[in-house]
């Protein structure tokens, strides 16, 4: 069994995510690397009570140089606002240490692009992005079925990430509706790159993108009962012309990501209509992959319950349903595995790779110039 020493940046919501799911890694029996937390950093001046569960933690600091500093620390998962990003990434991999970082990796195309190089500097360090939701089971089944080319050719594919986190306009404003902490992207630097993976880890490569982005709530209440401008884009339909390379041909693909979704909690669908196949899953109704093989005579939709179909076995029984917590699991064991062994176990059960992350950048980039100029925008 390898132990891998983690140090962790950021405490917040998914620095505890992180946190827990390590903390469940009996719950993967076949899985030969295992995390454990031996350093904390955070804005703090002392530890966060809820960090005593980890007895492990033997550093706590408020200064990420001093984590970094730290020779037992191995790999650093890293969950800080976005500005953040470029200077604790590129010190990580400059510290020699391999990273785990939350999206957008980067709070724009220049930081990811001074990220990737000092990703080009550390090849030897594992470099990966978080994204979750590919690992709910109706999703990687999806993607053995790409895998497999069962699609036939592929016509339309529909992706999107829609809540309704904002639709309240007396919100109080925080750091992801502030452009200087959340960036220019606003609610695609959110939510773009969990849309983004799958077609990204299909090959499919946008050629050019014509965007509508809004700003619907201008001002929120801010923590003193004043209320502040709120410039970030709450919601973004981007339209792209995109060229699967394993048929020449090019499709529309429809990305949706939405904070003002009216009628939605979280939720993330993966829709995909090829001429052999056709396939419907949204993490709103997680457990049924609704799926239309077609070879002539009736269409017929068809629903698979999913239960416990994952990528990195379970303790869990097969017909028990998966959910959220479980997903953050699938996708540590998914940075460990890549960390020991090298390529995923399977190729739609790997993180997203520091390349995918830097296409999403150049696609989110266009998509500004798109709505700044009213016109479809090459990249
Ligand atoms: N994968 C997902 O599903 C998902 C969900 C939400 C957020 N995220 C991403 O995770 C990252 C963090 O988001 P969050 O929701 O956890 O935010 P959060 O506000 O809950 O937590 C941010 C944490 O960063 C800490 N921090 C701020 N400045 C710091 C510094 N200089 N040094 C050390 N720590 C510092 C804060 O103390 C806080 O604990 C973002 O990149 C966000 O986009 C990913």
């Amino acid at each position: 069994m390898r132990i891998v020493k983690f140090g962790v940046v950021g405490s917040g919501l998914m620095g505890r995510e992180f946190a827990s799911a390590a903390a469940r890694r009996c719950h993967l029996p076949e899985l030969d690397v295992r995390p454990e937390i031996v350093a904390l950093c955070s804005r703090s001046p002392v530890m966060p009570a809820w960090w005593q569960n980890f007895s492990g933690i033997r550093q706590y600091t408020d200064d990420y140089r001093s984590l970094l500093a730290n020779p037992e620390v191995e790999a650093v998962y890293v969950a800080v606002p976005h500005h953040l990003h470029r200077e604790i990434y590129s010190a990580t991999l400059e510290a020699g240490k391999h990273l785990l970082g939350e999206k957008p990796f980067g709070i724009d195309l220049p930081a990811c692009e001074a990220i990737l190089a000092s990703v080009k500097r550390h090849s030897n360090l594992v470099v990966r992005c978080s994204s979750e939701f590919p690992f709910f089971p109706g999703v990687q089944r999806v993607g053995d079925m790409l895998e497999a080319g069962l699609f036939g050719q592929i016509l339309e594919v529909n992706t999107g990430f829609l809540h309704s986190s904002d639709l309240d306009p007396n919100k109080p404003i925080n750091w992801k509706r502030m452009i200087e902490f959340n960036g220019e992207y606003g609610v695609l630097g959110d939510l773009g790159m969990h849309v983004c993976h799958i077609p990204f880890r299909a090959g499919w490569t946008p050629q050019n993108v014509r965007a509508i982005l809004s700003n619907v709530i201008k001002e929120r209440p801010d923590a003193r009962n004043g209320r502040v401008p709120c410039l970030t884009w709450d919601n973004a339909t981007l339209l792209c012309q995109t060229l699967d390379p394993s048929s020449g041909e090019t499709f529309p693909w429809l990305l949706k990501t939405q904070r003002i979704a009216p009628g939605q909690k979280n939720n993330w669908y993966l829709e995909i209509y090829g001429t052999r196949s056709s396939v419907r899953w949204r993490s709103s109704r997680a457990d049924i992959l609704k799926v239309m093989s077609y070879n002539g005579g009736e269409q017929v939709w068809g629903e698979i319950q999913m239960g416990h179909e994952t990528a990195f076995k379970s303790i869990t029984g097969g017909i028990f349903q998966f959910g959220f917590s479980d997903a953050i699991l699938q996708m540590w064991a998914a940075f460990l595995y890549e960390l020991k062994h090298g390529p995923p176990v399977k190729r739609f059960a790997g993180c997203v790779r520091p390349d995918e992350a830097l296409l999403s950048h150049r696609l989110f980039t266009a998509a500004l110039a798109s709505q700044k100029k009213n016109e479809v925008v090459w990249l």
